[in-house]
């Protein structure tokens, strides 16, 4: 493997640019060039591609964003596109490509593992942490802890006026942010996509623990596929209940902002493993961590297999709500 190319594509994730500079670096430790591809799948498509040197990824390990930029990419999913994808990564002289992002990308990741000879490694980088074959996501965490901070702060606003506060977190159709942040922000009460909405239920739980004294309380619920879903939950709570409500959505500010030590550390690992795996001859693969160990999984099983909540911390969260 003499020159490989990497690229962020899809939702910005906080780590990338972690996992890009530990790609880099690694790539030219061992000895093989690395190519940086400009606006994720786009960028094949137009040939933006410029070199990648040590020091293009000094000053970025505590940043946001991706330095390669990102697109969605609808070109891309037509047989056209691709050719031309192919066609500049072959002029390039490209034999290797990393792939940092979640389903979507890695969906044209194995369609490009078909249609050439070019050896595909994928890196799970998205806030939502919905990508089977590895414990965590580059971002997860970064996303969490600006959840939790939000929910500390309107907290604050809760108690002093005595509101029942719906605190609404992104995370596409999964509850994996909401049901964290709800247990780390001390949530009264949860709606996630994977248990069927009860507004009765969520007025019966905030009843209860009024009896039991509580004079305000927070609920975090998952965007799922609406956002700004949780307005239509608090008005039908307070008409129920009487309680006065509020909603807050966090939105894209869990998107950004400077990455976590863990995601750091994820992102950072993870990009030296998919450079070992594309030296190593491995193909079509996700690298991901499961325990303390680097896994491959094959790009479909990353978004056929689905990954589970924990319902250990959801029955636990539940139950400490009241
Ligand atoms: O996948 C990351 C994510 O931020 C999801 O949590 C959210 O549902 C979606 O992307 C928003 O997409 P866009 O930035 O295109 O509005």
């Amino acid at each position: 493997m003499k020159r490989i190319g990497i690229l962020t594509s899809g939702g910005d994730a906080p780590g990338m640019n972690a996992c890009i500079r530990s790609a880099v670096r690694t790539s030219i430790a061992s000895g093989v060039e690395i190519i940086g591809v400009k606006r994720g799948y786009a960028g094949l498509i137009t040939n933006e591609m410029p070199p990648l040197s040590r020091n293009d990824v000094s000053n970025i390990i505590h940043t946001g964003g991706s330095i390669l930029e990102s697109s969605r990419c609808p070109e891309f999913e037509k047989a056209e596109g691709r050719k031309r994808a192919i066609e500049n990564l072959a002029k390039n002289e490209i034999e290797g490509l990393i792939l940092i992002r979640g389903d979507g990308t890695f969906r044209g990741g194995a369609l490009l593992t078909e249609e050439s000879t070019i050896s595909i490694i994928g890196v799970p980088g998205t806030i939502d942490n919905d990508v089977y074959g590895t414990d965590f996501t580059i971002g997860f965490d970064t996303a969490v802890n600006c959840a939790i901070e939000a929910i500390d702060r309107i907290r604050d606003t809760a108690r002093t006026f005595e509101r029942v506060l719906f605190v609404e977190v992104i995370g596409h159709h999964t509850g994996f942010i909401a049901l964290q942040a709800g247990t780390a922000g001390g949530a009264d009460s949860l709606v996630i996509p994977e248990q069927p909405l009860d507004v009765e239920g969520i007025c019966r739980g905030l009843q209860e623990g009024h009896r039991l004294g509580k004079t305000s309380a927070i609920v975090v619920v998952a965007e799922a596929e609406k956002p700004g879903f949780s307005y239509e939950i608090a008005q039908r709570v307070a008409k129920k209940t009487g309680f006065e409500t509020r909603v807050c959505v966090l939105g894209h500010l869990q998107r950004g902002g400077s990455p976590t030590a863990a995601d750091r550390v994820l992102g950072t690992e993870l990009g030296a493993a998919a450079v070992q795996a594309l030296i190593d001859s491995v193909k079509g693969k996700m690298v991901g961590i499961v325990g303390d160990t680097i896994t491959y999984t094959s790009l479909r099983d990353t978004w056929e297999k689905k990954k589970a909540l924990s319902t250990r911390l959801e029955t636990l969260t539940r139950l400490l709500a009241i």
